[in-house]
C-alpha cells in the first residue's frame, strides 16, 4: 500500500422505486417493486475507493441513532472502510430514487444528520495521501477540510456534486476536480464547450465525467481522453461515485492519470450494470477482468471523444502520451 485516502461526506439510505420512466412534474407515474440500498454520494465512494483496493480508506461520516445507521455502518465496514463517526440527534440521511427502465435516475435528498459534519469534527491527518470530499455536506466543512488537508500535504480531490457554485477559496486549495458536464458548467460557468472551461480552471487536474461516452481530463498542460466501456445499463446510481472513488483509490497506490482513469471507467460501466448504489460497486477482480478484457481504445474512439470534447491539435489520449 502506497498511500491511504479520508474521505469525508455524506451517507444515506436510499429508496429506491423502478418506473418505466421518471415523471416530470405534476405527473404520476405507476411504478414497480420498492427496495433500499445504502447510499450517500461520500459513502458510496468509500465502498468503491476501499473496493478498488491498494489504499487504505477512512471515512468521516455523521449518523443518526436509528436503524438506517445500523444498515449504513455495517455497508461501509464490510467493504473495509473504517470509520471516523459522528452520532447526531438529526435523523440519518436519506434519499428518494426513481430509476427509469432505461437506468436512468432522479433523486432527491433529505440531508439529516449529514448536516451535523463541522470543520472540528475532520480527524488526524497523520497519514492520509488523499483527502476526497463532495458536496452532500456543509460548504462550510468541506472548505475548512481542504484547507486543512492543503496545510498538512495531503492532495485534495473534490467531486462537486451535487451541483453548485463554489467559492474560490475552496477551488484554490484542490489537486483535483472531478466534474459531470452539467457540474463543470456551474463551476465555471462556461456551457457547451468542455475544452475551453477546463481551462478556465486553475486547478492542477481537472476530469469530466461523460456517462456513457467515459471521461475527459486536463492534467497540467495535457489533455486526455478515455472512452467509455460499453454495457447494458440496469442502474446508473452511483456510477459516477463509483468512478471518483476508484479514481482516488488508483491515484493513492500511484497509478499514472491515464491508467486511473481507465479503471476507473471500467468501474463505473460495471457499476451500471446491478442495481443500488453501493451494491452496485465492482469489486477490484471485476475490474480486472473487464480491463484484460478490453483492448486499448482505438485511434477512432479516442478522437471521436476528443473531438466531442472540443479537444483539438496537441490533444493526448489515454495511453498516448
Ligand atoms: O450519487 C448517488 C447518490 O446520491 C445516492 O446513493 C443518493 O444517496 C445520493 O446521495
Amino acid at each position: 500500500m502506497t498511500g491511504a485516502i479520508l474521505v469525508a461526506g455524506s451517507a444515506n439510505l436510499d429508496f429506491v422505486v423502478r418506473a418505466p420512466h421518471i415523471p416530470a412534474p405534476g405527473e404520476t407515474v405507476l411504478g414497480g417493486a420498492f427496495r433500499t440500498f445504502p447510499g450517500g454520494k461520500g459513502a458510496n465512494q468509500a465502498v468503491a475507493a476501499a473496493r478498488a483496493g491498494g489504499a487504505a480508506t477512512r471515512m468521516l461520516v455523521a449518523l443518526g441513532d436509528d436503524a438506517y445507521a445500523t444498515e449504513l455502518e455495517a455497508s461501509l465496514r464490510d467493504a473495509g472502510v473504517t470509520l471516523a463517526l459522528v452520532r447526531s440527534d438529526e435523523p440519518t440521511g436519506t434519499a428518494f430514487i426513481c430509476v427509469s427502465d432505461a437506468g436512468e435516475n432522479a433523486i432527491t435528498v433529505a440531508p439529516g444528520a449529514n448536516g451535523a459534519l463541522r470543520p472540528a469534527h475532520l480527524p488526524e491527518l497523520a497519514g492520509t495521501s488523499h483527502l476526497l470530499l463532495q458536496l452532500e455536506t456543509p460548504l462550510a466543512s468541506v472548505a475548512a477540510y481542504a484547507r486543512a488537508a492543503r496545510d498538512a500535504g495531503v492532495r485534495v480531490v473534490l467531486n462537486a456534486a451535487p451541483a453548485q457554485a463554489l467559492p474560490a477559496e475552496l477551488l484554490a486549495d484542490l489537486d483535483v476536480l472531478i466534474v459531470n458536464e452539467g457540474e463543470l458548467a456551474l463551476v465555471t460557468g462556461i456551457d457547451g464547450d468542455i475544452a475551453r472551461a477546463l481551462d478556465a480552471l486553475a486547478i492542477p487536474c481537472v476530469i469530466v465525467t461523460l456517462g456513457a461516452r467515459g471521461a475527459c481530463a486536463r492534467d497540467g498542460d495535457t489533455r486526455l481522453v478515455q472512452p467509455g466501456f460499453a454495457v447494458e445499463p440496469v442502474d446508473t446510481t452511483g456510477a459516477g461515485d463509483t468512478f471518483c472513488g476508484v479514481l482516488a483509490a488508483a491515484l493513492a497506490r500511484g497509478a499514472a492519470l491515464d491508467g486511473a482513469l481507465r479503471e476507473a471507467c471500467a468501474a463505473s460501466a460495471l457499476a451500471c450494470t446491478r442495481p443500488g448504489a453501493q451494491t452496485g460497486v465492482p469489486p477490484r477482480g471485476e475490474v480486472e477482468a473487464l480491463l484484460a478484457a478490453t483492448p486499448a481504445s482505438d485511434a477512432q474512439s479516442t478522437a471521436a471523444l476528443a473531438a466531442y470534447c472540443g479537444f483539438t491539435s496537441g490533444t493526448s489520449a489515454t495511453g498516448q502520451r
